[in-house]
Protein backbone atom coordinates (compact mmCIF):
# COMPACT_ATOMS: atom_id res chain seq x y z
CA UNK A 1 0.00 0.00 0.00
CA UNK A 2 1.09 3.38 -0.61
CA UNK A 3 1.82 6.33 1.82
CA UNK A 4 2.26 9.86 2.21
CA UNK A 5 6.04 9.18 2.10
CA UNK A 6 6.13 6.96 -1.03
CA UNK A 7 5.60 10.74 -2.64
CA UNK A 8 8.47 11.92 -5.10
CA UNK A 9 8.29 14.88 -6.77
CA UNK A 10 9.29 14.64 -10.44
CA UNK A 11 9.69 10.65 -9.27
CA UNK A 12 13.55 11.93 -8.63
CA UNK A 13 15.32 8.39 -7.64
CA UNK A 14 12.49 6.28 -8.57
CA UNK A 15 13.38 3.30 -10.75
CA UNK A 16 11.05 3.33 -13.49
CA UNK A 17 12.54 1.34 -16.42
CA UNK A 18 15.59 -1.42 -16.72
CA UNK A 19 17.87 -0.16 -19.06
CA UNK A 20 20.70 -1.87 -21.14
CA UNK A 21 21.78 1.66 -23.09
CA UNK A 22 23.59 3.74 -20.70
CA UNK A 23 23.58 4.78 -17.35
CA UNK A 24 25.57 7.73 -15.90
CA UNK A 25 28.21 6.77 -13.02
CA UNK A 26 27.50 9.49 -10.71
CA UNK A 27 30.22 9.04 -8.16
CA UNK A 28 33.04 7.84 -10.85
CA UNK A 29 32.80 10.75 -13.22
CA UNK A 30 32.37 8.85 -16.28
CA UNK A 31 29.80 8.13 -18.90
CA UNK A 32 29.61 4.92 -20.78
CA UNK A 33 27.34 3.89 -23.81
CA UNK A 34 26.45 -0.02 -23.99
CA UNK A 35 29.59 -0.56 -21.56
CA UNK A 36 31.87 1.98 -23.46
CA UNK A 37 33.30 5.27 -21.99
CA UNK A 38 32.78 8.42 -24.31
CA UNK A 39 36.43 8.79 -23.76
CA UNK A 40 37.11 5.79 -26.16
CA UNK A 41 34.44 7.43 -28.77
CA UNK A 42 35.39 11.14 -28.96
CA UNK A 43 37.79 11.92 -32.02
CA UNK A 44 37.79 7.71 -33.23
CA UNK A 45 34.21 7.51 -34.36
CA UNK A 46 32.33 9.60 -35.78
CA UNK A 47 28.51 10.13 -34.36
CA UNK A 48 26.53 8.22 -36.77
CA UNK A 49 28.37 4.90 -35.66
CA UNK A 50 28.06 6.28 -32.07
CA UNK A 51 24.41 6.13 -33.09
CA UNK A 52 25.21 2.38 -34.10
CA UNK A 53 26.10 1.90 -31.08
CA UNK A 54 23.93 3.26 -28.75
CA UNK A 55 20.68 1.56 -31.19
CA UNK A 56 21.88 -1.81 -32.19
CA UNK A 57 25.17 -2.44 -29.83
CA UNK A 58 26.85 -2.36 -32.95
CA UNK A 59 28.99 0.68 -34.16
CA UNK A 60 29.49 -0.28 -37.53
CA UNK A 61 25.70 -0.16 -37.84
CA UNK A 62 25.48 3.59 -38.20
CA UNK A 63 22.72 5.89 -38.69
CA UNK A 64 21.13 6.30 -41.97
CA UNK A 65 21.78 9.51 -44.54
CA UNK A 66 18.42 11.49 -44.63
CA UNK A 67 16.40 10.72 -47.75
CA UNK A 68 14.62 13.33 -49.78
CA UNK A 69 11.78 14.65 -48.42
CA UNK A 70 10.02 18.37 -48.33
CA UNK A 71 9.21 19.94 -44.79
CA UNK A 72 5.54 21.80 -44.87
CA UNK A 73 6.54 24.87 -43.55
CA UNK A 74 9.53 25.62 -42.08
CA UNK A 75 9.74 29.25 -39.45
CA UNK A 76 13.11 29.10 -38.86
CA UNK A 77 12.52 28.48 -35.48
CA UNK A 78 14.33 25.09 -35.23
CA UNK A 79 13.01 23.46 -32.05
CA UNK A 80 9.74 24.42 -33.17
CA UNK A 81 10.26 23.29 -36.81
CA UNK A 82 11.78 20.06 -35.74
CA UNK A 83 8.74 19.05 -33.01
CA UNK A 84 6.03 19.96 -35.39
CA UNK A 85 7.96 18.33 -38.68
CA UNK A 86 9.24 14.41 -36.75
CA UNK A 87 5.17 14.08 -35.93
CA UNK A 88 4.12 15.17 -39.07
CA UNK A 89 6.89 12.41 -40.54
CA UNK A 90 4.44 9.79 -38.71
CA UNK A 91 1.83 10.98 -41.05
CA UNK A 92 3.69 11.52 -44.16
CA UNK A 93 5.47 8.13 -44.12
CA UNK A 94 2.49 6.28 -42.70
CA UNK A 95 4.54 4.78 -39.71
CA UNK A 96 3.05 1.87 -37.96
CA UNK A 97 2.49 2.30 -33.95
CA UNK A 98 4.99 0.74 -32.43
CA UNK A 99 2.57 -2.21 -31.02
CA UNK A 100 1.84 -3.54 -34.07
CA UNK A 101 5.15 -3.07 -36.14
CA UNK A 102 8.15 -5.84 -36.14
CA UNK A 103 11.08 -4.57 -34.23
CA UNK A 104 13.38 -4.42 -37.24
CA UNK A 105 10.73 -1.77 -38.80
CA UNK A 106 10.99 0.08 -35.72
CA UNK A 107 14.31 0.41 -35.98
CA UNK A 108 14.22 1.33 -39.69
CA UNK A 109 11.75 3.83 -38.47
CA UNK A 110 13.97 5.25 -35.94
CA UNK A 111 16.82 5.65 -38.46
CA UNK A 112 15.22 7.43 -41.19
CA UNK A 113 13.70 9.72 -38.58
CA UNK A 114 16.85 10.26 -36.79
CA UNK A 115 18.72 11.31 -40.16
CA UNK A 116 15.61 13.24 -40.82
CA UNK A 117 15.17 15.39 -37.85
CA UNK A 118 18.99 16.38 -38.78
CA UNK A 119 18.34 17.50 -42.23
CA UNK A 120 15.27 19.64 -40.75
CA UNK A 121 17.41 21.36 -38.41
CA UNK A 122 20.09 22.50 -40.88
CA UNK A 123 17.49 23.61 -43.15
CA UNK A 124 15.50 25.52 -40.40
CA UNK A 125 18.71 27.05 -39.33
CA UNK A 126 19.82 28.10 -43.17
CA UNK A 127 16.27 29.54 -43.22
CA UNK A 128 16.63 31.54 -39.64
CA UNK A 129 20.23 32.94 -41.69
CA UNK A 130 17.66 34.34 -44.40
CA UNK A 131 18.48 31.89 -47.12
CA UNK A 132 15.38 30.52 -48.71
CA UNK A 133 17.29 28.05 -50.95
CA UNK A 134 18.70 24.67 -50.21
CA UNK A 135 22.02 23.35 -50.57
CA UNK A 136 21.93 20.75 -53.76
CA UNK A 137 22.49 17.48 -52.83
CA UNK A 138 25.49 16.92 -54.69
CA UNK A 139 27.18 18.96 -52.17
CA UNK A 140 25.68 17.81 -49.41
CA UNK A 141 26.82 14.53 -50.48
CA UNK A 142 30.70 15.35 -50.84
CA UNK A 143 30.35 15.74 -46.55
CA UNK A 144 32.09 12.49 -45.37
CA UNK A 145 30.81 12.77 -42.12
CA UNK A 146 27.18 13.30 -40.61
CA UNK A 147 28.35 16.54 -39.08
CA UNK A 148 29.99 17.48 -42.02
CA UNK A 149 26.93 16.93 -44.04
CA UNK A 150 24.57 18.90 -41.50
CA UNK A 151 27.28 21.78 -42.01
CA UNK A 152 27.06 21.43 -45.55
CA UNK A 153 22.93 21.83 -45.79
CA UNK A 154 23.11 24.54 -43.81
CA UNK A 155 25.74 26.55 -45.09
CA UNK A 156 26.83 25.14 -48.34
CA UNK A 157 30.39 24.47 -46.22
CA UNK A 158 32.04 22.57 -43.20
CA UNK A 159 34.90 24.10 -42.22
CA UNK A 160 36.81 21.31 -40.13
CA UNK A 161 36.74 23.31 -36.66
CA UNK A 162 33.42 23.47 -36.99
CA UNK A 163 32.74 19.80 -37.59
CA UNK A 164 34.76 18.19 -35.14
CA UNK A 165 32.84 20.88 -32.58
CA UNK A 166 29.66 19.70 -33.81
CA UNK A 167 30.74 15.72 -33.91
CA UNK A 168 32.46 16.13 -29.99
CA UNK A 169 29.07 17.74 -28.59
CA UNK A 170 26.81 15.50 -30.66
CA UNK A 171 28.58 12.56 -29.19
CA UNK A 172 29.43 13.67 -25.92
CA UNK A 173 25.51 14.63 -25.62
CA UNK A 174 24.01 12.17 -27.87
CA UNK A 175 22.09 9.92 -24.64
CA UNK A 176 22.05 10.36 -20.56
CA UNK A 177 19.57 7.64 -19.27
CA UNK A 178 16.30 8.55 -17.97
CA UNK A 179 16.00 12.55 -18.39
CA UNK A 180 13.20 14.35 -19.09
CA UNK A 181 13.00 14.12 -22.98
CA UNK A 182 14.11 10.38 -22.38
CA UNK A 183 11.50 9.59 -20.28
CA UNK A 184 8.72 11.46 -22.45
CA UNK A 185 9.45 9.72 -25.68
CA UNK A 186 9.20 6.38 -23.36
CA UNK A 187 6.12 7.81 -21.89
CA UNK A 188 4.69 7.88 -25.89
CA UNK A 189 6.33 4.90 -26.83
CA UNK A 190 5.13 3.14 -24.25
CA UNK A 191 1.41 3.48 -25.30
CA UNK A 192 2.61 2.01 -28.52
CA UNK A 193 2.34 5.41 -30.60
CA UNK A 194 4.89 5.51 -33.85
CA UNK A 195 7.88 6.13 -33.72
CA UNK A 196 7.52 10.02 -35.36
CA UNK A 197 5.09 10.96 -32.15
CA UNK A 198 7.35 9.50 -29.39
CA UNK A 199 10.42 11.70 -31.07
CA UNK A 200 9.10 14.75 -31.46
CA UNK A 201 7.48 14.49 -27.86
CA UNK A 202 11.00 14.18 -26.57
CA UNK A 203 12.36 17.42 -28.81
CA UNK A 204 9.15 19.68 -27.03
CA UNK A 205 10.81 18.39 -23.38
CA UNK A 206 14.42 18.93 -24.52
CA UNK A 207 13.43 23.12 -25.46
CA UNK A 208 13.08 24.28 -21.93
CA UNK A 209 16.07 26.21 -19.81
CA UNK A 210 16.13 23.56 -17.52
CA UNK A 211 17.03 20.73 -19.60
CA UNK A 212 18.29 20.98 -23.36
CA UNK A 213 18.20 24.57 -23.59
CA UNK A 214 20.95 26.11 -20.81
CA UNK A 215 23.80 26.68 -23.32
CA UNK A 216 21.42 29.30 -25.07
CA UNK A 217 21.89 31.65 -21.72
CA UNK A 218 25.50 31.08 -21.41
CA UNK A 219 26.64 32.63 -24.84
CA UNK A 220 25.07 36.08 -23.35
CA UNK A 221 25.93 35.50 -19.73
CA UNK A 222 29.94 34.95 -20.65
CA UNK A 223 29.68 37.72 -22.98
CA UNK A 224 28.12 40.24 -19.94
CA UNK A 225 31.10 38.83 -17.48
CA UNK A 226 33.67 39.97 -20.69
CA UNK A 227 32.59 42.85 -21.02
CA UNK A 228 32.50 43.75 -17.21
CA UNK A 229 35.66 42.27 -16.29
CA UNK A 230 34.20 41.81 -13.23
CA UNK A 231 33.19 37.93 -12.35
CA UNK A 232 32.74 37.76 -8.68
CA UNK A 233 30.33 40.83 -8.68
CA UNK A 234 27.84 39.37 -11.36
CA UNK A 235 28.20 35.62 -9.52
CA UNK A 236 27.31 37.42 -5.95
CA UNK A 237 24.70 39.75 -7.53
CA UNK A 238 22.91 36.57 -9.42
CA UNK A 239 23.06 34.46 -5.94
CA UNK A 240 21.96 37.58 -4.14
CA UNK A 241 18.87 37.27 -6.27
CA UNK A 242 18.41 33.61 -5.63
CA UNK A 243 18.93 33.33 -9.51
CA UNK A 244 20.69 29.99 -11.01
CA UNK A 245 23.58 29.91 -12.97
CA UNK A 246 23.34 28.38 -16.16
CA UNK A 247 25.56 25.23 -16.67
CA UNK A 248 26.06 24.97 -12.75
CA UNK A 249 24.25 21.93 -10.89
CA UNK A 250 23.04 18.38 -12.19
CA UNK A 251 20.40 15.98 -11.00
CA UNK A 252 23.03 12.72 -11.53
CA UNK A 253 26.49 13.55 -11.05
CA UNK A 254 28.06 13.96 -7.81
CA UNK A 255 30.85 14.11 -9.32
CA UNK A 256 32.61 15.97 -12.27
CA UNK A 257 30.56 15.66 -14.97
CA UNK A 258 32.75 13.82 -17.65
CA UNK A 259 30.91 15.38 -20.81
CA UNK A 260 32.11 18.63 -19.55
CA UNK A 261 35.40 17.33 -18.96
CA UNK A 262 35.63 16.39 -22.80
CA UNK A 263 33.68 19.54 -24.09
CA UNK A 264 36.54 22.19 -21.64
CA UNK A 265 39.40 20.14 -23.08
CA UNK A 266 37.90 20.54 -27.07
CA UNK A 267 37.47 24.09 -26.66
CA UNK A 268 40.68 24.70 -25.76
CA UNK A 269 41.81 22.64 -28.53
CA UNK A 270 39.84 24.27 -30.96
CA UNK A 271 41.13 27.28 -29.87
CA UNK A 272 37.92 29.53 -28.46
CA UNK A 273 38.11 32.80 -27.70
CA UNK A 274 35.55 32.40 -25.03
CA UNK A 275 37.82 29.75 -23.20
CA UNK A 276 40.03 32.09 -21.15
CA UNK A 277 37.04 34.07 -20.03
CA UNK A 278 34.60 30.42 -19.29
CA UNK A 279 37.43 29.21 -17.35
CA UNK A 280 37.63 32.18 -14.80
CA UNK A 281 33.56 32.21 -14.52
CA UNK A 282 33.55 28.74 -13.81
CA UNK A 283 36.10 28.99 -11.39
CA UNK A 284 34.66 31.86 -9.65
CA UNK A 285 30.83 30.17 -9.96
CA UNK A 286 32.38 27.27 -8.24
CA UNK A 287 33.66 28.92 -5.33
CA UNK A 288 30.34 30.77 -5.04
CA UNK A 289 27.88 27.90 -5.29
CA UNK A 290 30.06 25.76 -3.00
CA UNK A 291 30.38 28.43 -0.11
CA UNK A 292 26.65 29.41 -0.73
CA UNK A 293 25.36 25.24 -1.06
CA UNK A 294 28.68 23.79 1.08
CA UNK A 295 26.34 20.17 1.79
CA UNK A 296 25.43 19.96 -1.94
CA UNK A 297 27.69 19.42 -4.78
CA UNK A 298 26.86 22.11 -7.55
CA UNK A 299 29.57 21.46 -10.25
CA UNK A 300 29.74 22.55 -14.06
CA UNK A 301 27.49 20.30 -15.97
CA UNK A 302 27.21 19.28 -19.73
CA UNK A 303 25.83 22.81 -20.97
CA UNK A 304 28.32 25.09 -19.63
CA UNK A 305 31.52 24.04 -22.07
CA UNK A 306 28.32 22.73 -24.51
CA UNK A 307 27.94 26.17 -25.27
CA UNK A 308 31.68 27.20 -25.58
CA UNK A 309 32.30 24.13 -28.05
CA UNK A 310 29.04 25.10 -30.14
CA UNK A 311 30.33 29.00 -30.06
CA UNK A 312 33.15 27.95 -31.74
CA UNK A 313 31.53 26.15 -34.61
CA UNK A 314 29.27 29.29 -34.91
CA UNK A 315 25.81 28.14 -33.43
CA UNK A 316 23.61 30.94 -32.22
CA UNK A 317 22.41 30.15 -28.99
CA UNK A 318 19.17 30.14 -29.82
CA UNK A 319 20.16 27.43 -31.95
CA UNK A 320 21.13 24.85 -29.25
CA UNK A 321 18.15 23.27 -27.96
CA UNK A 322 17.67 21.98 -31.96
CA UNK A 323 21.76 20.77 -31.66
CA UNK A 324 21.14 19.06 -28.65
CA UNK A 325 17.95 17.32 -30.41
CA UNK A 326 20.49 16.17 -33.01
CA UNK A 327 22.98 14.47 -30.79
CA UNK A 328 19.73 12.93 -29.02
CA UNK A 329 18.26 11.34 -31.59
CA UNK A 330 20.49 8.77 -30.54
CA UNK A 331 19.52 8.02 -26.75
CA UNK A 332 16.21 8.38 -28.00
CA UNK A 333 15.76 5.86 -30.79
CA UNK A 334 17.61 3.75 -28.32
CA UNK A 335 15.26 3.77 -25.77
CA UNK A 336 12.10 3.67 -27.77
CA UNK A 337 13.18 0.55 -29.09
CA UNK A 338 13.77 -0.68 -25.58
CA UNK A 339 10.47 0.84 -24.86
CA UNK A 340 8.96 -1.26 -27.68
CA UNK A 341 10.13 -4.53 -26.74
CA UNK A 342 8.35 -5.12 -23.55
CA UNK A 343 5.29 -3.70 -24.80
CA UNK A 344 2.48 -4.54 -24.17
CA UNK A 345 3.58 -4.48 -20.87
CA UNK A 346 5.14 -1.06 -19.07
CA UNK A 347 2.41 1.55 -20.34
CA UNK A 348 3.31 4.34 -17.56
CA UNK A 349 0.87 5.09 -14.80
CA UNK A 350 2.27 7.16 -11.76
CA UNK A 351 -0.17 8.24 -9.23
CA UNK A 352 -1.10 12.00 -7.94
CA UNK A 353 -1.80 12.68 -4.72
CA UNK A 354 -4.75 14.45 -4.44
CA UNK A 355 -4.25 17.77 -1.81
CA UNK A 356 -7.14 19.79 -3.42
CA UNK A 357 -10.48 21.00 -1.55
CA UNK A 358 -12.23 18.29 0.11
CA UNK A 359 -16.02 17.65 -0.90
CA UNK A 360 -18.07 20.92 -1.60
CA UNK A 361 -20.92 22.13 -3.11
CA UNK A 362 -21.38 24.31 -5.52
CA UNK A 363 -23.91 26.54 -3.17
CA UNK A 364 -21.31 26.50 -0.65
CA UNK A 365 -18.64 28.34 -3.22
CA UNK A 366 -20.37 31.50 -4.16
N1 LIG B 1 22.84 28.25 -9.68
C1 LIG B 1 22.45 28.71 -8.48
N2 LIG B 1 21.83 27.97 -7.55
C2 LIG B 1 21.61 26.68 -7.86
C3 LIG B 1 22.00 26.13 -9.09
C4 LIG B 1 22.64 26.97 -10.02
N3 LIG B 1 23.03 26.53 -11.22
N4 LIG B 1 21.63 24.83 -9.13
C5 LIG B 1 21.02 24.57 -7.96
N5 LIG B 1 21.00 25.69 -7.20
C6 LIG B 1 20.43 25.83 -5.88
C7 LIG B 1 18.92 26.04 -5.99
O1 LIG B 1 18.59 27.43 -6.13
C8 LIG B 1 18.43 25.47 -4.71
O2 LIG B 1 18.60 26.41 -3.68
P1 LIG B 1 17.52 26.59 -2.49
O3 LIG B 1 17.53 25.25 -1.79
O4 LIG B 1 18.08 27.71 -1.69
O5 LIG B 1 16.22 26.89 -3.18
C9 LIG B 1 19.40 24.30 -4.44
O6 LIG B 1 20.58 24.60 -5.18
C10 LIG B 1 18.84 22.99 -4.92
O7 LIG B 1 18.26 23.14 -6.22
P2 LIG B 1 17.56 21.93 -6.99
O8 LIG B 1 16.90 22.45 -8.23
O9 LIG B 1 16.72 21.15 -6.03
O10 LIG B 1 18.85 21.06 -7.34
P3 LIG B 1 18.98 19.93 -8.39
O11 LIG B 1 20.29 19.31 -8.14
O12 LIG B 1 17.81 19.07 -8.38
O13 LIG B 1 18.97 20.78 -9.75
C11 LIG B 1 19.37 21.56 -11.93
C12 LIG B 1 19.55 20.40 -10.92
C13 LIG B 1 20.18 21.22 -13.18
C14 LIG B 1 17.88 21.72 -12.32
C15 LIG B 1 19.89 22.87 -11.29
O14 LIG B 1 21.20 22.71 -10.81
C16 LIG B 1 19.80 24.06 -12.25
O15 LIG B 1 18.72 24.68 -12.37
N6 LIG B 1 20.93 24.41 -12.92
C17 LIG B 1 20.93 25.51 -13.86
C18 LIG B 1 20.30 25.10 -15.20
C19 LIG B 1 21.19 24.17 -15.99
O16 LIG B 1 22.40 24.34 -16.07
N7 LIG B 1 20.54 23.19 -16.62
C20 LIG B 1 21.23 22.18 -17.41
C21 LIG B 1 21.27 20.86 -16.70
S1 LIG B 1 22.24 19.67 -17.54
Amino acid sequence: MSSANDFRPGLEGVIAVETEIAEPDREGGSLRYRGIDIEELVGHYPYEDVWGLLVDDDLSSKMPDPEPYEPAQLTGNAPADLQAETARLGGVWKLGKLHEISEEQARQDLGRLSAQMMSIVARSARLADGKEDTVPDDVVAKGKTAAEKFLLRWRGEADPRHVKAIDTYWICTAEHGLNASTFTARVVASTGADAGAALSAAVGALSGPLHGGAPAYVKPMLEVVARTGDPEGWVSEKLARHERIMGFGHRVYRAEDPRSRILKRTAKELGSPQFEIAEELERVALAALHEAYPNRVLATNVEYYSAVVLDVAQIPPPLAPAMFACSRVAGWSAHILEQKRILPRGLFRPSARYVGPGERHLAETN
